[in-house]
C-alpha cells in the first residue's frame, strides 16, 4: 500500500476496548464522530494504527458489533502480532524478533503451577501470548514468584496485569509500546517516519505506549492512572483527556494541534458542511452525513439543502445504485424529498470507510470509499466510487459530482434495498 511507504502526517495508535470502543455509548456516537473526521481529513495521508490486547478472532467479533474504522495497520494479542492492510499481511520480521528467549511450553508448565492462575479462552492464547485471569489481590505475588520461576528456566518474559483482571506472559521483547518502537524504527530506516505520533490507550497493557508519544483517555483503569501519577504527571506530551474514549481522541488532537479537530458530524449548520467542498474525501463524508441526517430527520426538511447537494452535482451526473440500476443524480437526490425523516427515532447509520481519492488529472479527482449502514438489526454495505470535476482552475474550486457507483459487498448485501442510496 502507497501509504505505507510515505510519512504519514499522522499517526493515531489506538488501543480499541473503552479507548476506540466505548462500550457503553450503545448509539456510538463519539466512534461516528472520530469516524467521519478521519475520513473526511486525515485518511488520505495519515496512518490509522489500532493496538489491542484482542486475538485476532475477538478483534474481529468487536468489528462486526461495532462501527469501526479499517486500521491501516492492526497490532493485536498485546503487541505480539502485526499485519498491515485490508488484508492483514503479517509481518515475519517482527515474529522473528518474539521467537528470542520464548518458549510457550516452558511457560504453559510452569503457569500450571499456581492455582490462582485461570487461563483465558483458547482463542485468546497465541504463538506469543499465554493469558490468564487473576484476582487483583493475587497478581503481584503471583507476578513475582512467576517471573523467578521462568528466569530460572531460561526465559525473558514480560507479565502484564491489566483492567483489574488480565495476566499476559510475553516474550520480553513484546508488548504493544515495543511493536510501535518496531515500527517507528522501520518506518525511519525505510526513509518515511511519521510527522506526528499520538498513542491512545487506557489500561495496563497500554501503559508502555507511553514511553514513546503522548496521551490517556478519561476512563483510565486504576493500575494507568496509578503509572501516569507515579510516571507521568508532569509530562507535557501526556494528558488525561476529560473526554470520554474517541472524543478524548479528537480532544486530543486539537489539545496538541495535530490537526484539524471538528468532526463533520459536529458541524450544526449543514450548509457549511455542503458548502465546504473543496477537498473530495470530504465531500464524500458530508455527502453520506447529509443522507443519514435527512432520513432521521436531524436536519431541517429544507429545500435549500437540497437545491445546494444539488448544485454539487454536474446536470448530467448519473449514479449506478448496487442493483446495476442508473439514473441521474438530480433523479436521485430529487427522490429524497419522499423519504425525509423515514428513520427519524429508528436506530440508523451511515458512515463510510477507506475515503481514498487519487487524482486523475488537473481537475478530476476519483475517490474510492465504502459505504457502510447500520438499519435495525442490519448491517449492510457497499464498495463505491465517485468522479469530482473541480469547476475552475485552481486547487481550492468547487467540486462536482460526476459519477457515483456503488456495489454490494459480499455477505453484506442488504434483505432489501433502499430506492436510494445503498
Ligand atoms: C484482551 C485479550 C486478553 C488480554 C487482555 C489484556 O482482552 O483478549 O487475552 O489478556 O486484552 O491484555
Ligand atoms: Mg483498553
Amino acid at each position: 500500500m502507497d501509504r505505507l511507504k510515505a510519512p504519514a502526517r499522522l499517526m493515531i495508535v489506538s488501543d480499541l476496548d473503552h479507548t476506540m470502543v466505548d462500550h457503553h455509548d450503545k448509539e456510538n456516537l463519539s466512534l461516528l464522530r472520530f469516524n467521519s473526521l478521519w475520513e473526511a481529513n486525515y485518511r488520505h495521508d495519515s496512518l490509522l494504527v489500532f493496538s489491542t490486547g484482542r486475538s485476532p478472532t475477538l478483534y474481529k467479533e468487536l468489528r462486526k458489533e461495532k462501527p469501526m474504522l479499517t486500521p491501516d495497520i492492526t497490532i493485536m494479542s498485546v503487541g505480539t502480532e502485526i499485519t498491515y492492510g485490508n488484508s492483514m499481511v503479517p509481518d515475519d520480521g517482527w515474529v522473528e524478533v518474539l521467537n528470542q528467549k520464548w518458549d510457550k511450553n516452558i511457560v504453559k508448565e510452569e503457569t500450571s503451577k499456581f492455582p490462582e492462575l485461570t487461563l483465558q479462552a483458547e482463542t485468546e492464547q497465541r504463538a506469543h501470548k499465554v493469558s490468564f485471569y487473576i484476582q487483583k489481590d493475587k497478581a503481584q505475588i503471583v507476578t513475582k514468584a512467576l517471573s523467578e520461576a521462568l528466569k530460572q528456566r531460561g526465559l525473558d518474559v514480560k507479565i502484564i496485569y491489566s483492567g483489574g483482571i488480565d495476566l499476559d506472559i510475553l516474550p520480553q521483547g513484546a508488548g504493544k509500546g515495543q511493536a510501535l518502537a518496531y515500527l517507528l524504527q522501520k518506518f525511519k530506516t525505510e526513509g518515511h517516519p511519521p510527522v506526528n505520533t499520538l498513542v491512545c490507550g487506557d489500561s495496563g497493557n497500554d501503559a508502555e505506549l507511553f514511553s514513546i508519544p503522548e496521551y490517556m483517555v478519561k476512563n483510565a483503569q486504576e493500575e494507568l492512572l496509578q503509572w501516569h501519577a507515579e510516571n507521568a504527571k508532569d509530562n507535557k506530551k501526556i494528558i488525561h483527556a476529560t473526554e470520554r474514549c474517541a472524543a478524548g481522541i479528537i480532544q486530543a488532537i486539537g489539545h496538541f494541534s495535530l490537526g484539524p479537530n471538528l468532526s463533520p458530524r459536529d458541524v450544526t449548520d449543514f450548509s457549511d458542511c455542503l458548502l465546504e467542498n473543496v477537498n473530495p474525501g470530504h465531500e464524500v463524508v458530508g455527502f453520506f452525513l447529509f443522507y443519514e441526517k435527512w432520513r432521521r430527520a436531524e436536519i431541517e426538511n429544507s429545500e435549500i439543502y437540497l437545491s445546494s447537494v444539488i448544485a454539487n452535482c454536474c446536470p448530467s451526473a448519473t449514479y449506478v445504485h448496487p442493483t446495476g440500476i442508473e439514473q441521474t443524480l438530480h433523479n436521485c437526490i430529487n427522490g429524497l424529498r419522499g423519504c425525509y425523516g423515514d428513520k427519524q427515532g429508528k436506530q440508523y447509520r451511515v458512515w463510510v470507510d477507506q475515503v481514498l481519492p487519487t487524482q486523475i488529472d488537473s481537475k478530476t479527482w476519483l475517490v474510492k470509499f465504502d459505504m457502510w449502514v447500520l438499519s435495525g438489526e442490519e448491517q449492510h454495505a457497499a464498495r463505491g466510487t465517485a468522479i469530482f470535476s473541480s469547476k475552475g482552475e485552481s486547487a481550492s474550486d468547487r467540486l462536482t459530482w460526476i459519477r457515483g457507483h456503488q456495489t454490494w459487498i459480499k455477505g453484506y448485501e442488504p434483505k432489501e434495498s433502499s430506492p436510494f442510496f445503498g
